[in-house]
C-alpha cells in the first residue's frame, strides 16, 4: 500500500497538479471565430459587431485592449500582438527617425500590420498630441495654440483649424488626437495657459463643439475625421497658484459653473473620447474619483465613449500599483495611458480581476466602449494609410487658413497715434528683438518636441520674412536682434516673449519681461523712433512698468508657422478684430484675476481688443 502510493499514487498527482497548472490559461480560451464571423462582417451593426467580438475574447485580451503604450516603450512591436495592445501613442516629441510624413504613414502602418496578426485581428488605436495642427509631424501646417484661437472668437475658423488638422493627421494614418485642451485657465501662472481657449466657461463651450466637429466632421468613419479626446476631466485649469497638476479648490457649483460647460457641448458634438485629468479636486485626484468620472461624465452626462487615462497618471493615486489599478479602473477609466511598464500593468489588472477586486462587467463595459470606437471609425475595414492625403500635409491651402487664425488671433492693445497700420512705402523699418525671426518661438511647446524649442525647427514664415515680403521694393529692412543700430530707421518693431515651454516646464511665479527682451527695447527707443511691440507669449505678461514707452503694442499669443498673417495686421491687409480672451493683470498680485471678479481692475479686462 506504501509502495503503491509512492510508486504510482505520488507521480501522478505531481503529474496532475503540473498539467494541471500549465493547461488552465488555454482551456480558457474560447474556439476560435469562424472566417465569416459578425464582427468581421460590416453589414452588420457595430452594436452587433462588437457583441460578437467580445464573445470570442480571453480575459487578456480585453485587458490589451485596455492598454495604452507609448511606441518609445514598446519592448518590440510584436508586443501589440502578443499582448493585443489595444492602442499605442507618440508622447510629445516621439516620431519615426525620418521626421516626414511619409515615414509616419510607415510607421503607423506597420504597427497596425502586426496588431492584424493577432488572434482576433483587432486592429489599433494610434494617438498623439495634434493640439495645434499635426505639431509633431516636420512640414505640417502650426495652428495658433488654443489662447489665440480663443482671441478670435469665432468658432467657424476654430472648426476649419481642426478640420485640416485631421486631415494632415489623417494624412499620416493617425486615429485620435488627444485634443482639444477645453481646461479653462483660471491663474496664468499655469504652464498650460495656452492651451485652454480663455478664462471664462463660454470661451470654452464654443470653441469645444467647434474643435469637435471639425475633428471628427459627420462621420467617423470618413477617412479624412479622426477621434477628438477633450481634456483634462475635470477642473486642470482651476488648481490652486496655477500649479500644474495640482489641486482645486472650489465647490461643486462652481466646480460645474466654470468647469463642466465646455464638456457638456463636447458631449452634444459627439466627442468619442475624454481624457481624465492629472490634478486633484479639494485633495482628491481626478484618476480616482468615481464619483466624477462615473456618477458625472458617464451616468449624468450620458459620455458613451472611451475614458482614457493620463500619461502614467494613475501611478499617481494613494497606495500601491495594485490599488493604483483597482481604483481608477474601477472609478471608470476604460483605457490606460500606461505608458511604459504595459507587462507589469496587464498582470496587476489581470490579478485583480481574478481577485475580485475589479469586476469582470467593468473590463467589458470598458472593451465595449473601446471596440465600438474601433468599429465606428472603420478601422477593421480600412486599417492601413490612405496614402492619397500624404501631399496635403501643409499644403498652401492649409497655410492660407493658418494665416487667416493667426490674422484673426492678434489683439491689438494700444496703437497711439494711429501708428498703425503701417505703410508699406515706409522708408527704412528696423526688425529687433529675438522673436522676429524665430518659428520655435512663434510656435511655443508641443511642437516637434514635447517642451517645443527655438530656432529653425520647421517650415514656415517668420515674422520677418513675412514684414519683407509685404513691404514695397524701396523699402529698406534691417534687422538687430538687440535693437542696436536703428540710427536711421524711420520705425521699430520688436519682437519679444516667453521661450517656448510645455506642462510643468511652463509654471511661473513671475510674469516679468525678461532684462533682456526690455534692453532690446530701449535699445530701439533711444533713437527716438515709433516702437511697436509684438509679443509672444502663451498667456498675458506684466507689462504695466514699460507700455508707457510703446507706440503700438499687439498681443500675438504663440501664432505658430504662419507668421505673415502678422504682417496682414500690421500694414493693414487685415483691420484687428481680436478680443482678450484673458484678463490682463496689471501686476503679478492681481493674479488670479478674471472676468466677473470683485474690485476687477486689470490692465485690459476681458474681451478687449482694438481696431483701425
Ligand atoms: C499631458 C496630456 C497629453 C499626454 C500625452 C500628458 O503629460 O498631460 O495632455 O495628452 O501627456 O502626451
Ligand atoms: C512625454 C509627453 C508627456 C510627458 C508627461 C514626456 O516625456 O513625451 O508626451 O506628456 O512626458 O510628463
Amino acid at each position: 500500500m506504501k509502495r503503491s502510493f509512492i510508486y504510482f499514487f505520488l507521480p501522478a498527482f505531481i503529474c496532475f497538479l503540473v498539467l494541471g497548472c500549465v493547461s488552465s490559461e488555454p482551456a480558457s480560451e474560447p474556439p476560435p471565430p469562424p472566417e465569416d464571423a459578425i464582427y468581421r462582417n460590416p453589414s452588420y451593426t457595430v452594436g452587433q459587431r462588437v457583441a460578437d467580438l467580445l464573445s470570442y475574447m480571453t480575459l487578456e485580451e480585453k485587458i490589451g485592449q485596455m492598454t495604452q503604450v507609448a511606441k518609445n516603450f514598446l519592448s518590440s512591436p510584436n508586443d501589440i500582438k502578443t499582448y493585443c495592445l489595444g492602442s499605442v501613442l507618440s508622447g510629445g516629441g516621439m516620431g519615426p527617425v525620418k521626421n516626414e510624413p511619409g515615414a509616419w504613414a510607415d510607421m503607423y502602418d506597420h504597427y497596425q500590420s502586426v496588431a492584424l496578426e493577432s488572434r482576433l485581428g483587432i486592429p489599433i488605436l494610434y494617438g498623439i498630441d495634434a493640439v495645434h495642427g499635426h505639431n509633431t509631424v516636420k512640414g505640417a501646417v502650426i495652428f495658433p495654440h488654443n489662447i489665440g484661437l480663443g482671441c478670435t472668437g469665432n468658432p467657424a475658423l476654430v472648426e476649419k483649424a481642426a478640420q485640416i488638422t485631421a486631415i494632415e493627421v489623417a494624412a499620416t494614418g493617425i486615429d485620435w488626437t488627444f485634443a482639444p485642451c477645453i481646461a479653462v485657465p483660471r491663474d496664468e501662472r499655469w504652464g498650460r495657459t495656452y492651451e485652454g481657449f480663455g478664462e471664462t466657461p463660454g470661451l470654452a463651450e464654443i470653441m469645444a463643439e467647434a474643435s469637435i466637429r471639425g475633428y471628427q466632421g459627420e462621420s467617423l468613419e470618413d477617412g479624412k475625421t479622426i477621434l477628438a479626446c477633450p481634456k483634462h476631466f475635470l477642473a486642470d485649469g482651476g488648481t490652486k497658484g496655477g500649479d500644474d497638476q495640482g489641486n482645486a479648490e472650489c465647490s461643486e457649483e462652481i466646480l460645474r459653473k466654470i468647469h463642466l460647460p465646455g464638456y457638456i457641448s463636447a458631449l452634444k458634438a459627439g466627442s468619442g473620447s475624454v481624457m481624465a485629468s492629472f490634478s486633484s479636486w479639494n485633495g482628491k485626484k481626478m484618476h480616482g474619483n468615481k464619483d466624477l468620472l462615473t456618477g458625472l461624465l458617464k451616468n449624468e452626462l450620458g459620455f458613451p465613449g472611451i475614458l482614457v487615462s493620463d500619461w502614467k497618471a494613475i501611478d499617481q493615486l494613494p497606495g500601491d500599483y495594485t490599488s493604483d489599478v483597482t481604483i481608477s479602473i474601477n472609478a471608470g477609466l476604460d483605457m490606460i495611458m500606461v505608458p511604459d511598464d504595459y507587462k507589469t500593468f496587464i498582470t496587476t489588472l489581470l490579478t485583480a480581476v481574478k481577485n475580485g477586486k475589479v469586476p469582470r462587467e467593468r473590463i467589458d463595459d470598458a472593451v465595449k466602449r473601446i471596440l465600438t470606437i474601433k468599429f465606428k471609425l472603420g478601422l477593421f475595414e480600412q486599417p492601413y494609410t490612405d496614402r492619397s492625403l500624404l501631399p496635403l500635409v501643409g499644403c498652401e491651402e492649409h497655410r492660407e487658413a493658418g494665416r487667416e487664425c493667426v490674422r484673426q488671433s492678434l489683439v491689438l492693445l494700444k496703437n497711439k497715434n494711429n501708428v498703425l497700420p503701417l505703410s508699406k512705402e515706409t522708408g527704412h523699418i528696423l526688425v529687433a528683438g529675438r522673436g522676429a525671426d524665430d518659428i520655435g518661438m512663434q510656435c511655443g511647446g508641443w511642437t516637434i518636441s514635447w517642451q517645443g524649442m527655438t530656432g529653425d525647427i520647421t517650415e514656415g514664415t517668420t515674422i520677418l520674412e513675412a514684414i519683407q515680403k509685404t513691404v514695397s521694393s524701396k523699402t529698406k529692412v534691417t534687422y538687430s536682434r538687440d535693437g542696436s543700430g536703428a540710427g536711421k530707421a524711420d520705425i521699430g518693431i520688436v519682437v519679444i516673449g516667453e521661450n517656448p515651454y510645455a506642462e510643468m516646464e511652463g509654471d511661473r511665479q513671475s510674469l516679468a519681461l525678461s532684462t533682456m527682451d526690455i534692453n532690446v527695447i530701449n535699445n530701439v527707443k533711444k533713437t527716438g523712433i515709433p516702437i511697436i511691440v509684438i509679443l509672444i507669449s502663451g498667456r498675458p505678461l506684466i507689462v504695466t512698468p514699460e507700455i508707457d514707452k510703446w507706440d503700438a503694442f499687439i498681443a500675438a499669443w504663440l501664432p505658430g508657422t504662419e507668421g505673415q498673417g502678422i504682417a496682414d495686421v500690421l500694414f493693414g491687409d487685415y483691420n484687428p478684430t481680436g478680443k482678450l480672451s484673458h484678463t490682463w493683470p496689471a501686476d503679478m498680485k492681481q493674479i488670479p484675476i478674471n472676468e466677473g471678479d470683485n474690485d476687477y481692475d486689470p490692465l485690459f479686462p476681458f474681451g478687449f481688443g482694438l481696431s483701425y
